[in-house]
């Protein structure tokens, strides 16, 4: 319970207690027919004596708002009709109702923890504050006049950006697209959840790569989709079993991150994406390419798209400059048929009246820029030197208890332990270390994976991030 007595007050503390629970009924915090801890367990954690509660609670139940019953505890009475005059929801079971899952427990676990405690980060997939434009966005925000640009803009985007992102696509990822045929997205995020709720229906079935961050998605589940599981190897996923799976289910829709994909960092072949396209136009199944890492090859080469390749419109290409610039100014886009993009641009006009204008324009600013070019080679040369710290550190501190695939571009590295381990255990006991990553089951079925994401902390934090992990590791172990 989130309280603490106030030692100083003239009012007792079993009243002030008292106090706080009725007002935590009256706003929803305490729903009705819930249990409150017992008595013991609160007194406990609040570090008061059992005798206060017990006063608490009586005062409560005098009042009609909390039933105590011998052998089932302490609930909040299910009808407070009388008291406080006034009905109070039910929210948990509103909570419960919505047809919008939430993350699985353990992701909304890593997101809290990340949020509340000050921990060495390999589990978010975003860059460190350092690798961020920040001198070019500056001097972008300080000289841009916004005067006269701030009202709903286009719904699918800013048109100046639009043609940016038009020129960014053709120099950098050999795409032919047209600002038509773009609508800019709050993130690759939006970008996919406008595609599953637009262009699928319930009980459709689409094919993800296992392990995937679309495994990672309740959004697929969510809108009632059923999803099959493509595995891969180290040049990504086996096309033939596309054509498998559409045989057997009748797959409406094909997911895939290509390029320096997540949790694994695999580059697909480039004969396996060519014939994926093949496979897509024999069949007619579109293609969700998401492409959020394809500027970060270590090697400086260009890395061609499925959409580079695409020439019958059979590609969704899906990107972001989350991994490439910063993850805050939320500026994604989704590539497409017209038609698809202005079914997809009027939901997101239902949904939020159509993107920030602010961040468009910082994001056309620096994207138009001779900066944007500079960055992405520092990036690179950063990024590929934290790859081969979270390596070497791998091999320092836990050299014959992972195996790992070392990647050649994007920002995460996908570990196997070798021994069996308790997932749950291995994340507390790394969070009582002070390090957090991503444990697998939650981007894969296979047991026995974590995934460490090497852009989010500097080298030496990285370093002594995988140090503390070995020896949660060998707490582990030991139980
Ligand atoms: C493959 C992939 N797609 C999409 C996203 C979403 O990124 P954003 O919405 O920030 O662009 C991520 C982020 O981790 C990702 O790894």
């Amino acid at each position: 319970m989130d309280w603490k007595p106030d030692r100083e007050s003239k009012t007792p503390i079993y009243i002030q207690l008292a106090l706080y629970i009725e007002s935590g009924i009256a706003d929803g915090t305490f729903p009705p027919d819930n249990p409150l801890p017992s008595e013991r367990g609160l007194a406990k954690e609040l570090g008061i004596n059992r005798s206060t509660v017990i006063a608490a609670y009586a005062e409560l139940e005098s009042n009609g708002l909390i039933d105590r019953n011998r052998g089932s505890g302490t609930t909040i009475s299910k009808d407070i009709w009388g008291i406080s005059k006034k009905r109070i929801p039910s929210w948990n079971r509103y909570i419960e109702a919505g047809s919008f899952l939430p993350n699985l427990p353990v992701t909304q676990r890593i997101h809290k923890e990340m949020a509340e405690q000050n921990l060495i980060n390999l589990a978010s997939g975003e860059l460190s504050q350092d690798l961020f434009p920040m001198k070019s966005l500056r001097e972008i925000t300080s000289n841009r006049s916004f005067i006269g640009s701030l009202g709903y803009d286009h719904p699918q985007g800013n048109v100046i950006l639009r043609e940016t992102l038009n020129n960014h696509v053709k120099k950098y990822r050999n795409i032919d697209a047209n600002p038509s045929s773009i609508l800019v997205t709050s993130g690759a995020q939006q970008a996919l959840h406008l595609v599953v709720q637009c262009l699928l229906k319930p009980g459709d079935a689409v094919a993800i790569e296992n392990p995937s961050y679309h495994y990672n998605l309740p959004v697929f589940q969510s809108a009632g989709i059923k999803t099959y599981y493509l595995k891969g190897d180290q040049d990504g996923i086996n096309p033939n079993d596309i054509s498998e799976l559409y045989k057997k289910h009748r797959i409406r829709m094909i997911f895939l991150n290509p390029i320096f994909q997540n949790p694994t960092g695999t580059l697909m072949a480039e004969n396996r994406r060519k014939k994926i396209l093949e496979i897509s136009s024999e069949y007619g199944i579109p293609i969700v390419e998401d492409d959020p890492y394809s500027l970060t090859a270590f090697t400086g080469e260009k890395v061609e798209t499925l959409k580079s390749f695409d020439t019958t419109g059979n590609v969704l290409y899906i990107s972001s400059l989350t991994k490439i610039v910063a993850s805050g100014l939320r500026i994604g886009w989704i590539i497409g048929p017209k038609a698809v993009i202005e079914r997809l641009s009027d939901a997101k006009q239902q949904v939020d009246f159509g993107h920030a204008s602010y961040t468009q324009w910082i994001a056309n600013d620096f994207l138009d820029s001779t900066n944007f070019e500079s960055h992405i080679k520092n990036l690179v040369i950063q990024l590929k030197s934290r790859r081969n710290q979270i390596v070497n550190s791998l091999q320092t501190y836990l050299n014959d208890k992972v195996d790992f695939y070392i990647p050649t571009g994007g920002i995460h590295i996908w570990c196997r332990i070798v021994q069996e381990f308790n997932e749950i255990q291995l994340l507390e006991e790394s969070i009582k270390r002070g390090i957090i990553y991503v444990p697998g089951s939650t981007m894969g079925s296979e047991k026995g994976f974590v995934r460490f994401t090497f852009s989010r902390e500097k080298e030496e934090y990285i370093n002594e991030g995988i140090r503390r992990f070995a020896d949660a590791l060998k707490a582990v172990s030991n139980k």
